[in-house]
């Protein structure tokens, strides 16, 4: 049985209507703001290194908005609760693992939802709002690098249609495929987005 997720609510935080959007440079802070979080709360799920992390705890407010200025190759999504961010997802198509000059190939990464809002679909609908967006773009193939042990990334991946990869990672990890041609994916971002 699932818990109710605004059991976990501190005494004086209250839940809103929770929503995603795709941020824009006007966003930073919040980004700054759940990003850090994360990293600090759970950076090996999100595959970051301590190296990694630590470049990004230095990094200037600058390249902070000037990581947001470019969606076409650097698409972030942010999942809110009134102003607080509390979630986040990107995708990414500067030149991945397997498709280095592909331009048409993205990757989905850094899925994030705060403790307190997990289990309330955010992943799922920031998932969905990545697909939409790429789609728009012209995008024509999604890859998901995931643990092989995130029980919640995987089934959720699954829910549009990615499957497993063949070629091996690692034991722990590998990366999953989508292909945005698919005539029935639409429908299954579309029921996504619109359920409540
Ligand atoms: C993985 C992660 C992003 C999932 O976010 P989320 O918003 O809680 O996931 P969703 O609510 O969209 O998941 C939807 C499904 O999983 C269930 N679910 C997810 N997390 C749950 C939880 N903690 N408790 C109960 N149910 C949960 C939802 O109820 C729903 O199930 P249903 O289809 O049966 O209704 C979040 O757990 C997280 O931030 N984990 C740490 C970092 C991480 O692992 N990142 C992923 C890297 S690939």
């Amino acid at each position: 049985m699932h818990e109710n997720p605004s059991d976990h609510l501190k005494p004086n935080q209250e839940q809103l209507a929770l929503r995603v959007e795709v941020a824009t440079p006007r966003d930073w802070q919040a980004y700054k703001k759940i990003r850090l979080h994360a990293i600090r709360t759970d950076a090996e799920m999100l595959g970051i290194s301590m190296r990694d992390a630590r470049g990004e705890v230095m990094r200037g407010d600058e390249e902070w908005k000037r990581i947001l200025a470019r969606p076409d190759y650097h698409l972030v999504v942010l999942s809110w609760n009134g102003n607080e961010p509390v979630g986040m997802g990107v995708a990414v198509n500067n030149g991945i693992f397997y498709y280095p000059n592909d331009k048409n190939t993205w990757e989905l990464g850094s899925d994030y939802v705060r403790k307190e809002f997990r289990g309330q679909n955010l992943q799922r609908k920031m998932i969905a709002f990545r697909l939409k967006e790429i789609i728009n773009q012209g995008g024509t193939k999604v890859l998901f690098h995931v643990l092989a042990n995130n029980r919640w990334s995987i089934p959720n991946a699954e829910h549009f249609g990615f499957s497993k990869m063949k070629e091996r990672l690692g034991d722990k990890d590998y990366f999953m495929q989508l292909d945005l041609t698919d005539p029935l994916l639409k429908e299954k971002i579309n029921a996504v987005l619109d359920a409540g």
